[in-house]
């Protein structure tokens, strides 16, 4: 079934009805100001931080579903509504929800009057715009009322859930013309506020929620709404809120729109109050929580808030940001006739740059206050964005690398604000180090920015200690070889990818963490995915080495690879697969001889990948076992069979239930290392079959069953041991979208940045007979036509304009600015 359709003109996804199975929702906003915004307005906004400058408030896991949000209400006589349906839910006339990139619309109507609403953070401005134009279409003239509502968050979005004994006595706000300011301490350390404000005089206004709602109302009746009139509360203490009422009268066929702004200031010490050093004193009509307390300086509010008083100003910024996305998205284009794969190139790009933003901090499945920004997830991350967004993928990788210690570990997350290592989660994870090295592969393969390797990058943000990024490199890599255990396989430390398989945890007691508490010494358990990832990352490590003049290296590195790829053959192969790794007795995980966990994907993937064993058949063999015993209709499962009991030398992994997250759970993160295997394995139509699973836009017809959002994809589906088989959770920041776009991008697509030029190896399907592809690299266009005759043949590669060298199928980085043909006969 589905809830609504792609319109792949304007790229948006279009939700036909506020009933989603789950809220379904977007992303607003690109570098310091952001917004999570639902299909019924619900969300929040947050700057920089989402923990640490939370400024409106969402109340998660709560019910009903997705509560609180920016709602605008509407009463137009009797009737009143919501244009995003919620939080009132009183039925619509009509619904509409389009989710754009970096914007969000809605459009419904009621009774004879429209509401169109427009949702976005223009590129460089610390401010959501809201744009909402209210349309009399009905025959007779109409008196209606608009109210506008925020709630405060009071900036620690963890302190503001849990710490009611303070923070119930200090919110202040002020309230001064059109905008509502939220200066909750803003008197002491804080240097920031927030506003909301609207290019109207309003007719009222309310600050305090108590007031605004009546003390046992639900968001679905508020007092003041009900009643038609605002009372003007100044709030003191409790919760305060901003909600404006303007009172608008509409002749038949008439429109009318407003624009609220939602925005952050943050303001130089000597600036911070009205009246002083030289700032404009305040407005007399100014109210505020305590008349007696000083005022905020407003000029930089005053200013942001006129750089937005026109629908004409607005619609610039909205234009500005669809140019902005239409540049992003030139990068890779891919146009095959096959809408769904179509859609995805595009979709599954728009995934990697919020991913890109926001890491795994503020989804509708994360908090924003948990986690911080990983290391190994930021590195992978990487290797979707670095074709859209070169420089800051640069900044990001070196923010990651400087989280990294001298003996080559790291952190396994670091805070965004203050850019340091969380010292509460610590390190440990051994696959972390090598993560830096493919990131930063990544970038200087799609660059050829050489001289980031030379650049000086700190140890543990030290300001002193630094060594080169390619120092750093260098540490990572030996890390590997330097922690081997007695199969000769790298150690794992508290886990590798799969952060479950907690081999050194043993613990029995429910209040510990499954991943920082390690009861064992760890010199015993061993990861046979990091031997695997080695192997798979010695290639990019060499020739980074080589750019830098490292031969001897690059050579090292080379037979230590070929060195592990044997010792994988020896004590990391099961006959039929590859063993997934040695727990800390030395009894194997993930083989035949286990009761349960017999076989695990992720040793396949990058087992196939790495090609390690190919002289004996290995990968081939591997992945015909992923097919027997992990693929399911809805994509391939992490493990099978799964665990039934708590097994104490597992770790987490045994504690979820069967079918579900690492137990059995279908990662969709991993299944495209099977697909990028099958494709290096000379299998096209395989991958092809897996990618098509799991890739949302081709869930769209089942969202009863899938649930989550069409247009990205989740990190899990329900396994098949799970009663809610191909269900899925946790969508949008994962490190699935950045895999599934390399695997359909460098691998179906078959366009791949190398060190010295493009790859152009299409393996796309059997049912796309012609496709053009275009990719900018290094500044030069190319534009790609594709026959694909057999998916699995020769391919042929000739230049057709633009006259650069093509040698089989690498061609070489043509000139800055030039635009250059090429055409691929596929078998
Ligand atoms: C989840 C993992 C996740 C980890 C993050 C675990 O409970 O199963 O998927 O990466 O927590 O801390
Ligand atoms: C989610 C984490 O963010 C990622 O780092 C990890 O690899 C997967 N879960 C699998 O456990």
């Amino acid at each position: 079934m589905k809830f609504g359709h792609f319109d792949d003109v304007n790229r948006e996804y279009v939700i036909e009805t506020p009933r989603t199975p789950y809220p379904w929702i977007n992303y607003l906003g690109n570098t310091q100001f952001f917004s999570l915004i639902s299909n019924t307005a619900g969300g929040y906004a947050f700057y920089t931080d989402a923990r640490l400058r939370r400024l409106t408030r969402y109340r998660y896991n709560d019910v009903p579903l997705d509560n609180n949000g920016r709602y605008f209400f509407i009463k137009d006589g009797d009737a009143v509504w919501n244009p995003g349906w919620k939080p009132m839910r009183v039925e619509l006339d009509s619904y509409e929800c389009r989710h754009g990139f970096g914007y969000t619309k809605f459009s419904s109507s009621k009774n004879g009057l429209k509401a169109d609403t427009l949702y976005m953070v223009p590129n460089g401005e610390n401010a959501e715009i809201q744009r909402i134009t209210l349309t009399n279409t009905s025959k007779a003239k109409k008196d209606v009322s608009l109210v506008s509502y925020v709630e405060w968050c009071l900036y620690n979005a963890l302190d503001d859930t849990t710490n009611f004994q303070r923070n119930f006595s200090t919110g202040e706000v002020e309230i001064e013309g059109g905008a509502i300011y939220h200066k909750t301490e803003y008197r002491e350390r804080r240097n920031h506020f927030s506003f909301y404000s609207v290019n109207a005089k309003p007719d009222g206004f309310d600050t305090d929620r108590e007031t605004f709602l009546g003390l046992h109302n639900n968001y679905d009746s508020p007092d003041t709404v009900m009643a038609g009139k605002s009372q003007n509360s100044v709030a003191d203490g409790w919760s305060p809120i901003a909600s404006h009422r303007v009172n608008v009268s509409l002749a038949a066929g008439e429109s009318k729109t407003f624009i609220f702004v939602l925005g952050y200031i943050e303001m130089e010490e000597a600036k911070k109050w009205a009246g002083e050093n030289g700032c404009a004193p305040a407005s007399k009509d100014l109210l505020q929580t305590n008349a007696k307390m000083r005022v905020i300086n407003k000029e930089k509010a005053i200013a942001l808030q006129k750089r937005f008083e026109t629908p004409a100003q607005v619609e610039a910024a909205f234009e500005e940001l669809k140019k902005f996305w239409d540049g992003l998205l030139s990068n890779f284009t891919l146009k095959t006739g096959d809408e769904k794969l179509d859609r995805m190139a595009v979709w599954n790009q728009y995934q990697c740059i919020v991913t890109y933003n926001f890491a795994r901090s503020a989804s509708y499945f994360e908090s924003g206050i948990g986690r911080g920004i990983g290391f190994r997830d930021t590195s992978q991350d990487m290797l979707g964005v670095v074709h859209q967004i070169p420089t800051r993928a640069r900044e990001r990788l070196f923010d990651v690398a400087s989280t990294q210690f001298e003996d080559g570990s790291a952190y396994h997350q670091f805070q965004p604000l203050t850019k340091r290592g969380n010292a509460d989660v610590g390190s440990h994870f051994n696959d972390d180090p090598l993560w830096l090295v493919l990131g930063v592969g990544g970038y200087v393969r799609e660059t050829g920015d050489v001289d980031f390797l030379k650049v000086d990058v700190p140890f543990d943000n030290s300001k002193t200690n630094k060594a080169s990024l390619f120092e750093h490199l260098k540490r990572s890599f030996h890390y590997t070889v330097t922690h081997i255990g007695p199969h000769g396989l790298p150690l794992i430390g508290r886990a590798d990818w799969n952060d479950c398989l907690n081999l050194n945890c043993f613990s029995t007691d429910p209040n510990d963490s499954f991943q920082t508490s390690t009861n064992k010494d760890g010199k015993n358990a061993e990861s046979v995915m990091i031997a695997q990832m080695f192997v798979y990352v010695a290639p990019e490590y060499a020739a980074m080495c080589r750019k830098l003049g490292h031969e001897d290296e690059a050579k090292w590195a080379e037979a230590e690879a070929k060195k592990m790829a044997d010792q994988i053959c020896k004590t990391g192969w099961d006959g039929e697969w590859y063993i997934r790794a040695y727990d800390d007795f030395g009894k194997k995980i993930g083989s035949n001889e286990c009761e349960d966990g017999k076989i695990f994907i992720e040793s396949q993937g990058f087992g196939s990948m790495a090609q390690v064993g190919a002289d004996k058949g290995f990968p081939i063999k591997a992945l015909d076992s992923v097919k027997k015993h992990l693929d399911t209709k809805y994509g391939i499962v992490i493990l099978d069979p799964p665990y039934k009991d708590y097994h104490i030398e597992l770790g987490e992994v045994s504690s979820y239930p069967p079918g579900y997250k690492e137990n059995a759970g279908i990662f969709c993160h991993n299944n495209p290392w099977v697909i990028i295997g099958e494709v290096k394995s000379g299998r096209p139509a395989q991958a092809w079959e897996y990618y098509k699973k799991i890739a949302p836009a081709y869930l769209e017809d089942i969202s009863e069953i899938h649930r989550l959002e069409p247009y990205v994809y989740a990190q899990m589906v329900a396994g098949k041991a799970a009663r809610r088989h191909g269900e899925a959770k946790n969508s949008w920041l994962t490190g699935t979208a950045a895999w599934n776009f390399v695997a359909l991008s460098q691998w179906i697509s078959g366009i791949r940045a190398e060190y010295d030029g493009l790859r152009v190896e299409p393996r796309l399907p059997a049912h796309v007979k012609n496709a053009t592809i275009t990719r900018m690299y290094r500044g030069c266009k190319y534009v790609i036509a594709v026959e694909n005759k057999k998916p699995d043949g020769n391919i042929a590669l000739t230049v057709t304009s633009g006259g650069v060298k093509v040698d089989g199928t690498l061609v070489a980085a043509g000139a800055k600015g030039a635009t250059v043909e090429l055409k691929a006969i596929v078998g």
